[in-house]
């Protein structure tokens, strides 16, 4: 399986970083952030000369899963949310434009309700603890956040035992489920019961591969009919939903949980929401508090959450479509290779030729057309990811980018 990390710390050096901040700047105050498609730009009908990029031109990011801002930017971006609708500001999570964010997601997910959380880390956690109840066992992906990047919380702070399946895959399978269930009366003397499953989708350790909505529909019918509750790990659901065309309310509608990360691609600077039953909702306030994760302000996250998830469904569908474009132009060219990952959603892999220097045209592509890509390794492979920056330049200019940073 190919594995790599998203690499900011290949791209990014403090120069980069700081002109980042001033051309962002700009573009905030410019009021064209949040781009319905593509941005006309001086530059890409001049064809053929490339000089370093205008200031002001939008940084394309081919890592991450969107927009992730610079505080100046932040603020910038905030003051955009606020002038079209004062922001409203939450006390302990209650009111304001937190309450509003929690109502979208409420219609976003089809839930009966949903909670702000100050970390997905907690959404998975209480939300696993609440279903399983007094039941021990909670069946998890091997690699999901869950199971390898919540530092043991399941056990050490919640009295739940997570057992691991299909080791280093994305996901496992309905039958998988049932044959583990079914041996646990060989395999262990003392019953404690099942609480919970919980399904990380799409996996960030298998680069963004997504669990099918043909499984998740087996599973969870299986566990329905055992009474096994579900919880979805959907941090990057609105990249599974996006990719695999299966709405987030469908992905919704076969677990009772859902978590949905507020940064990742929404733009806040933290911050999760869970949607569930009402019964569950409603245990969380409480279970926040004791864990010490009621803040007494969670508005600037909500806000700009609010803010960014307002057409995000519809500038995926266009970064999709303009990814195609210029892949597939791109593959045109003798040396690079871009493909799709098995079962992936907006992680694609590149392959360049010996006769690119990967190295050198990653910087080209970063000094001269604001374009970030992670570095090739020493067998000139990378992985892109699409997200909506990609949208911050028409398809031409990134495929004459590309072309001009080999030649
Ligand atoms: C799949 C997945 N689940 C949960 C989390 C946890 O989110 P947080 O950083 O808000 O605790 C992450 C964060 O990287 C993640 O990738």
């Amino acid at each position: 399986m190919e594995r790599q990390t998203s690499g900011f710390h290949n791209i990014f050096n403090k120069t980069t970083a700081m002109t980042a901040f001033n051309r962002r700047n700009f573009l905030r105050t410019s009021g064209i952030s949040i781009l319905p498609a593509i941005i006309p730009f001086t530059k890409v009908s001049a064809l053929g000369t490339y000089p370093n990029p205008d200031p002001a031109a939008p940084i394309i990011k081919l890592f991450g899963d969107g927009e992730m801002f610079e505080p100046g930017d932040y603020l910038t971006e905030l003051q955009k949310a606020n002038a079209a609708t004062a922001i409203v500001r939450d006390r302990y999570g209650s009111g304001g434009v937190v309450e509003a964010l929690e109502k979208k997601f409420t219609a976003l997910t089809g839930k009966e309700k949903s909670i702000y959380m100050p970390s997905g880390t907690m959404a998975n956690q209480l939300a696993i603890a609440v279903l399983s109840g007094e039941n021990t066992k909670v069946f998890v992906q091997d690699t999901s956040h869950v199971y390898r990047d919540e530092a043991d919380a399941a056990q050490s702070v919640f009295n739940k035992r997570l057992m691991p399946l299909a080791k280093d895959e994305t996901y496992f399978t309905a039958k998988q489920l049932q044959t583990a269930v079914e041996n646990l009366s060989n395999e262990e003397v003392f019953k404690s019961g099942i609480g919970a499953i919980s399904i990380e989708n799409p996996v960030r350790r298998t680069d963004g591969r997504a669990v099918p909505i043909e499984e998740i529909q087996k599973i969870s019918t299986y566990c329905r009919s055992n009474n096994i509750k579900m919880h979805l790990d959907g941090a990057r659901i609105f990249m599974a939903s996006a990719w695999m065309g299966v709405p987030i309310q469908e992905y919704a509608s076969h677990f009772d949980t859902i978590y949905i990360s507020l940064y990742k691609y929404l733009g806040a600077a933290g911050g999760a929401m869970l949607s569930g039953p009402a019964a569950v909702i409603d245990k969380m306030a409480h279970l926040i508090k004791i864990h010490g994760g009621n803040m007494y302000s969670n508005w600037t996250n909500a806000a700009m959450a609010l803010y960014r998830l307002e057409g995000l469904e519809t500038r995926l569908q266009n970064a999709i479509k303009m990814s195609a474009e210029i892949f597939s132009e791109l593959n045109k060219i003798p040396g690079i290779s871009i493909k799709a990952l098995d079962g992936g959603t907006n992680i694609y892999s590149m392959d360049l030729g010996k006769e690119i220097d990967g190295k050198k045209m990653q910087q080209t592509l970063n000094k001269d057309f604001n374009i970030r890509m992670p570095r090739p390794n020493d067998k000139n492979h990378t992985l892109l990811t699409v997200n909506e920056t990609l949208l911050y330049q028409n398809a031409a200019y990134t495929i004459n980018a590309f072309k001009k940073s080999i030649s």
